[in-house]
């Protein structure tokens, strides 16, 4: 995958004018992309059940699991919302995140302004409850 920042932000951003989102407001994008450069996009869907709203990161990665795509094709999930900083996922989503991608896969945040923060899932939540922990003993 040639990873190109610009690119990836343009995408997200892309992705976003997707949302649903009558109650909040507050569009999310987000996008993954694969080793072989494949890109699913989604967006944050909200629900009068308030509770119900699905965020755009894990929209995104259903769409992805959905398809039949796994851990070990992900290259990266790309987020944008409009944040002073670049917009952060939930814990919810971390939590989600870790167990869908790779501990090394790349988690790349923006705002709409373009601020960039890239880190490593295995960063974004340390210390993650994981499957491992349901078969102990
Ligand atoms: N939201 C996301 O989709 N992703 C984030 O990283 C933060 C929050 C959504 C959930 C809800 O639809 C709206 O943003 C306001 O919380």
């Amino acid at each position: 995958m040639n990873k190109n920042y610009d690119d990836i932000y343009r995408l997200a951003v892309a992705a976003r004018a997707n949302a649903y989102v009558p109650y909040s407001n507050f569009a999310v994008g987000a996008v993954v992309i694969l080793k072989d450069g494949t890109v699913f996009s989604g967006a944050n869907i909200e629900n009068a059940s308030y509770s119900l709203a699905i965020c755009a990161e894990r929209a995104t990665l259903a769409a992805a699991y959905g398809a039949g795509v796994r851990k070990e094709d992900i290259a990266l999930l790309a987020v944008v919302g409009n944040t002073a900083t670049p917009t952060a996922p939930c814990g919810a989503c971390r939590q989600v995140i870790s167990e869908l991608m790779a501990p090394d896969a790349e988690v790349v945040l923006f705002n709409m302004k373009k601020d960039k923060k890239v880190l490593k899932v295995s960063a974004l939540l340390p210390f993650p409850f994981d499957k491992e922990d349901l078969t102990y003993e």
